[in-house]
């Protein structure tokens, strides 16, 4: 059962996990670089790591139109209800749970979290989907934390970690996860979306192989790995 997992950019992604199809911050109609609108994906779950209008994105439309069932932290969760989504599975930091698609595993994220019209949205996460094919961290919207080495310990084969600076971590704390995680492969996220976080990704991709021999993936936005 492969697993295939395709950037649209910022940290939104499309995850085809054997036969289920899985949406990761779905921020899609206003994000300048997906090459998708939210009417042009499928999904069967919808991850949502926070409650910012970048990551909830396109959420709610394409949870109304797909009936996927989002996963997010409780207070999100709550929110989604609220707005008319239907299937809500609610995690909280630390829990996993055994989907269909996986085993799918609620990190801490260090960062802020509120609903685009300011409600309360409880903590921000990460992510990590372990399947048969391999495990994949998702840091989402994060700074460096020191924790990150025991999210690198269950084995990571492909991390993907914000690098953009001034909303998240920048390419230097982004290299001192990759030396905590300690991935086989590491893709940076979350940079190039506007001018405050453009990073050069390709001259970190060079610099986290040079320095720690991980492979670094730069991915174009619509670009796919395959675990
Ligand atoms: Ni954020
Ligand atoms: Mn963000």
């Amino acid at each position: 059962m492969a697993t295939e997992i395709q950037w649209l950019g910022h940290n939104a992604w499309a995850i085809q996990a054997g036969e289920f199809r899985l949406l990761l911050d779905p921020f899609l109609n206003d994000n300048p670089l997906s090459p998708k609108k939210a009417n042009q994906v499928e999904a069967d779950f919808i991850l949502v790591s926070h409650g910012h209008g970048d990551h909830i994105g396109d959420t709610v439309e394409i949870a109304a139109r797909t009936g996927a069932t989002v996963i997010g932290i409780f207070e999100v969760c709550q929110w989604l209800l609220a707005h008319g989504v239907k299937n809500v599975h609610a995690m909280n930091l630390g829990g996993s749970y055994t989907f269909p698609f996986g085993r799918l595993t609620m990190t801490l994220a260090l960062h802020s979290s509120s609903m685009p019209d300011g409600s309360y949205a409880g903590n921000p996460c990460g992510f990590i989907l372990a399947r048969e094919e391999g495990t994949v961290y998702f840091a989402c919207d994060t700074a460096l934390f020191s924790d990150m080495k025991l999210i690198g310990a269950v084995g990571l084969d492909l991390a993907a970690v914000p690098i953009g600076d001034n909303y998240t971590m920048g390419p230097a704390d982004a290299l001192e996860a990759v030396r905590l995680l300690k991935p086989r492969r590491v893709v940076p996220i979350h940079n190039g979306t506007w001018p405050i976080i453009a990073q050069d990704a390709d001259r970190w991709a060079c610099q986290v192989h040079a320095e720690t021999g991980v492979e670094a993936l730069v991915l174009q936005p619509g670009g796919m790995i395959v675990l």
